[in-house]
């Protein structure tokens, strides 16, 4: 039946090794792993010679059915997933946004949007504000509704953004419940001066959102974030690091010792500013995502820092918004919905830009588009690794084929494409989720309904030792000093 497949003589990726192997998958299950498995007629046999069996890419950001800055993005989750798996992702994270403050509600919004997927996600939640509800309500997120993490933004001044004060109480409250938090950083405050500055000088097109939000502006709140994690004692994990002022700070703090975890997305890695300044409105407003896709140089930079374990895993921040939506900023760069594509092109990108390249392994491939994601979150090795146990979201990557980027061509809802004209070597040519092939011969076959929701429990391995930490520092204070009461 089609619930049992064989992939024949592979290289067999996983993050620590790599070996030619078969992989055998039965009901959704990854069943063996060894050379030359025999088995009968009744199995669907993929030949995988000279090609690379890696598992499914696990996109840690992106934002399907998000509604956002006044519209909808354009994916959700059938259309996103649909493309991710085209691509090679079989697994994405999702930002559940709160309705009217509650939590659950915003779940609850979430799992319904979410009825329609072809593929595996998970949930990471935004806290955009404070309260003892709020607190209460992300004790039940973590104890009993699957959710391990949660993002604070430090911009979208009157919207999303929090303040220091709110951040602590946050900081605080997931350190108690064992899950991560996640830090949008830029300084909302000092955007919000920038962007009245463009204005006030006439600079209204989408090179002025570039331009009123500069790297320095990252670096601060990064920096910020990680001091306020490192002084409540709690890991940290900076989302969309996008400057070479951000990655620096991350790459201090871990080399002082501190918990701290960088994701670049795939449009920062390969991007630079240039598009912004396109005379043509459209083309420039599709590449207005938050923080801005910065100057050449930086691109380079953050690619030498997952090169060298300064940054972790990359995600995408897939967060599509049509060339309609975009023109809502025509006279004001302020009002273009902000976000870009990547859910489809992250996998093949990476391949291209670090692999392709030189700069990493295949084994740090499969580490940072899929193992490491799926330890951060807690999710391994049911996810992010091809053993004997784990679930069967696998692709077969053949490094000798070429890849190109086109919106006439690609699977999201998206009119455009931020990577458009992008060629490369290597692609997913299969793609299995769930023990089912729904990638092969440039055909899709993603099943609405199909995906499972994937309950994250708290505590990951960025936690271990933390209490033992705690304790060493209570017990180096010392007793009260014994002062005398009299003047002097
Ligand atoms: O521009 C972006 N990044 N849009 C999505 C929302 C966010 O901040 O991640
Ligand atoms: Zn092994
Ligand atoms: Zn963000
Ligand atoms: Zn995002």
């Amino acid at each position: 039946s089609a619930s049992k497949l064989l992939i024949k003589g592979g290289t067999v990726v996983n993050a620590h090794h790599q070996e030619i192997a078969d992989v055998y998958v039965e009901d959704g299950i990854i069943v063996a792993v060894k050379p030359n498995i025999k088995v009968g007629d009744d199995v669907t046999v993929l030949d995988a010679t000279g090609k690379f069996v890696m598992p499914g890419g696990i996109d840690p950001h992106t934002h399907l059915a998000m509604e956002f800055m006044g519209t909808e993005t354009i994916d959700d989750f059938f259309s996103g997933q649909a493309a991710a798996l085209a691509g090679g992702t079989t697994m994405h994270i999702d930002f559940v946004i709160p309705v009217k403050g509650s939590l659950s509600k915003g779940l609850e919004a979430y799992k319904d949007k979410a009825k329609k997927s072809c593929m595996d996600y998970g949930f990471h939640m935004a806290i955009t504000k404070w309260d003892e509800n709020v607190s209460r309500e992300m004790e039940i997120m973590v104890k009993e509704k699957g959710i391990n993490s949660f993002k604070f933004f430090l911009a979208y001044k009157g919207a999303l953004m929090i303040n220091d004060e709110l951040l602590l109480e946050g900081l605080k409250k997931c350190k108690s419940l064992g899950a991560l938090a996640m830090v949008h950083a830029e300084n909302g405050d000092a955007v919000f001066e920038g962007q009245k500055r463009m204005i006030e000088l006439g600079i209204t097109g989408p090179e002025g959102h570039a331009l009123s939000r500069p790297p320095v502006l990252e670096g601060e709140a990064t920096a910020r974030a990680i001091r306020l994690a490192s002084f409540v004692n709690t890991p940290l994990y900076v989302v969309h690091v996008m400057s070479i002022d951000a990655m620096e700070e991350i790459a201090k703090a871990r080399k002082s010792g501190q918990r701290v975890i960088g994701e670049p997305v795939v449009s920062g890695l390969v991007l630079d500013d240039s598009g912004l300044w396109d005379p043509d409105f459209i083309n420039a407003a599709k590449y207005v995502m938050s923080p801005p896709i910065r100057a050449l140089g930086h691109d380079k930079a953050l690619q030498a820092a997952l090169s060298t374990g300064n940054l972790q895993l990359v995600g995408t921040d897939h967060c599509a918004f049509n060339s309609t939506q975009k023109a809502f900023g025509i006279d004001d760069f302020r009002k273009i919905p902000n976000g870009v594509n990547g859910i489809e092109e992250r996998m093949h990108l990476v391949w291209d830009t670090m692999v392709e390249s030189g700069q990493i392994s295949v084994t740090d491939y499969v580490r940072i588009t899929s193992t490491e994601c799926a330890r951060i979150f807690n999710m391994y090795p049911r996810k992010g690794a091809i053993l004997a146990g784990s679930d069967a979201d696998i692709i077969i990557l053949n490094p000798n084929s070429s890849f190109q980027i086109t919106a006439r061509s690609h699977h999201s809802r998206l009119d455009t494409n931020v990577f458009e004209g992008r060629k490369g070597k290597g692609k997913v040519e299969v793609t299995i989720a769930g023990g089912k092939i729904v990638w092969e011969n440039d055909e899709l076959k993603a099943v609405p309904g199909s995906g499972k929701y994937i309950e994250m429990q708290p505590f990951s391995y960025l936690f271990n030792g933390i209490d033992k930490v705690d304790a060493k520092y209570l017990s180096s204070l010392q007793a009260p000093v014994q002062r005398s009461k009299a003047a002097s």
